[in-house]
């Protein structure tokens, strides 16, 4: 169906202490065995990166944080840089999450330094984009959610952007149990891919892996995977338990094989 190798992330949010992080990680490992055809990723706490780092040592699930800061050292109290992201071994980073640009007043330009920070540190960054309930029953969720996508990636080339991972998720289907129908996230997956192909090139807005988020779960994985341009899932609630995360990680593999 695609070339594009599926992605299930996991965000665990602000959630689990060391040791639940590292026994939600130990039952996530055990599924992902080498060679499993869909990327698996889990976003634990900043405090548990380096543990989660040690259970996940040897496995091929990759690990992000949650959020960083685009400078690299400095006066910046409470800011993680991705050097030090780096250091302790992330491989992705999520960035632009709609609870931080609503909570912290994280900006599409922000966006943008973070985007580009992580590249230049080999860190794939899974940016997100995603519209709120006002915004889609006005009709404006293309014009705000392609707005967010062109800001944050605006002065960066194709090169430059390469291992770009989008996460699409409307705000209203984040934490809330209702989920986009597949039909429509994959109008909007479209046309971001299509958007990008107008700003980047389409060859390069081919390969971009553009992921679905607000209310995955183990019943609707399949149907939304099952769309052309849904090429994975950033998971929240159902990422803090394997039993849940497991069987969405099965529906990516099954997209893969599809
Ligand atoms: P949810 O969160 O799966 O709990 O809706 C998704 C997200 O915020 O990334």
């Amino acid at each position: 169906m695609s070339t594009r190798t599926p992605l299930i992330a996991g965000n665990w949010k602000l959630h689990n202490t060391v040791a639940e992080s590292q026994a939600l990680a130990g039952g996530v490992r055990k599924r992902v065995r080498d060679g499993l055809p869909c990327q698996v990723v889990v976003a634990p706490v900043a405090t548990s990166l380096v543990p989660v780092r040690e259970t996940l040592a040897g496995s091929a699930v990759g690990l992000a944080a949650q959020n960083v800061y685009w400078e690299d050292s400095g006066a910046f109290t409470g800011e993680l840089s991705p050097a030090l992201l780096l250091d302790v071994g992330c491989t992705h980073c999520i960035i632009g999450h709609s609870e931080r640009r609503q909570y912290f007043g994280e900006t599409d330009a922000g966006v943008r330094k973070k985007a580009s920070a992580l590249l230049v540190h080999k860190i794939v960054p899974i940016m997100c984009v995603g519209e709120s309930l006002e915004q889609r029953e006005a009709g404006k969720t293309l014009d705000v959610v392609l707005g967010q996508v062109e800001a944050a990636t605006e002065g960066l080339d194709a090169v430059a952007l390469a291992p770009l991972v989008v996460a699409y998720e409307p705000i209203w289907a984040i934490g809330t149990g209702r989920t986009a129908k597949a039909e429509d996230a994959q109008e909007v997956h479209r046309a971001i891919r299509d958007h990008l192909g107008a700003l980047k090139g389409e060859s390069w807005a081919d390969t971009v892996r553009i992921l679905y988020g607000g209310s995955v779960k183990p019943s609707n994985a399949d149907e939304l995977l099952a769309e052309p341009d849904v090429d994975g899932a950033l998971v929240g609630g159902a990422s803090l338990s394997a039993d849940n995360f497991i069987p969405i990680i099965d529906a990516g593999v099954r997209r893969a094989e599809s």
